[in-house]
């Protein structure tokens, strides 16, 4: 079922020309159409400036169309009196987590979100409890948000918005300033997060995160250069060199390694050279 409907989405911001007239700028978004299928996660790549950021505007309103629609679980995000009905539906989780958070306590920082909807403050309570488990920071929701690393902030605000029960999450670029470890448990999230039926949308720069999804959508120049599953997005260098894009890491080092092409994550790639030497190990015993 179609959650998302992007139909010849265009955007063109405007510019101030010199006598100050409002004049038409960058076209960010060139004719862009796509679904979103409701309970997938799609992730979109792209090279700096390819319009990966204003499409993650568009999916919950915080962009209307300048033409072509979104319609989002039946709601047209260009009609105002519909924007809550979207909002409430489309959660965003953007990069810089020190931008992200609004109140000093943590608990408070989650609970911000549903306060806006005008949830009653008994739901309030269990929705950010329930939020905090589920990121694992319910153990720190006293304590102030400025004592977190970029992590735990990045947690807090998936916290925010796992507590206005969207539908879906957009996360634009959500580990981008993060460290390995704060990388890979906002991963996991993301990855429990959608296994419990919440549609993500995973806007990054990191191909392993990419290869994650169940579909990615590659943006070049504000338009949509190809859009496939993650096998045949990283089996074909051509594509990849086109969208300037560059190889997962594990990939590389499979075919660099000449290991077998059914090895695609790091993990297979592990267990593969682990079964090789043990195999070559038994050899020697038996020499
Ligand atoms: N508010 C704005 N006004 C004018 N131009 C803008 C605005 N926001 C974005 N742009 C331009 O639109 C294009 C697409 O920008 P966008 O931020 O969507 O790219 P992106 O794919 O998210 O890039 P990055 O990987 O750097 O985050 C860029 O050329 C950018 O400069
Ligand atoms: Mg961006």
């Amino acid at each position: 079922m179609k959650f998302i409907e992007v139909k010849d989405l265009k955007i063109e911001f405007t510019k101030i020309d010199e006598s100050g007239r409002e004049v038409p700028g960058k076209v960010a978004l060139d004719g862009i159409s796509l679904d979103i299928e409701k309970g997938s996660f799609v992730a979109i790549v792209g090279m700096n400036g390819s319009g990966k950021s204003t499409l993650a505007k568009c999916f919950n309103g915080l962009l209307a169309p300048s033409s072509g629609r979104v319609i989002v679980d039946g709601f047209d995000t260009a009609e105002e009196e519909h924007i809550w009905d979207v909002r409430k539906r489309v959660g965003m989780v953007f990069q810089n987590p020190d931008n992200q958070i609004v109140s000093s306590i943590v608990e408070d920082d989650v609970a911000f979100g549903p306060e806006n909807l005008g949830v009653e403050p008994k739901e309030i309570r269990r929705r950010v409890d329930n939020a905090l488990k589920r990121v694992g920071m319910y153990e720190l929701r006293d304590k102030g948000a400025h004592m977190l690393s970029g992590g735990q902030k990045q947690r807090i605000a998936i916290a925010g918005a796992i507590a206005m029960r969207p539908e879906c999450i957009v996360f634009d670029e959500p580990t981008a300033m993060l460290d390995p470890k704060g990388r890979a448990s906002v991963m996991s999230i993301i990855r429990d997060l959608n296994a419990e039926g919440i549609t993500c949308i995973l806007i990054t720069h990191f191909m392993n995160e990419a290869e994650q999804a169940d579909r990615v959508i590659v943006l070049k120049k504000g338009k949509v250069l190809c859009d496939r599953t993650p096998e045949a997005l990283f089996s074909d260098r051509d594509m990849i060199e086109k969208a300037g894009l560059e190889m997962p890491p594990a990939i590389e080092i499979r075919d660099k390694a000449g290991l077998p092409e059914h090895l695609t994550t790091a993990e297979d790639i592990a267990d593969y050279i682990k079964q090789s030497r043990s195999g070559r190990a038994a050899d020697n015993c038996s020499n």
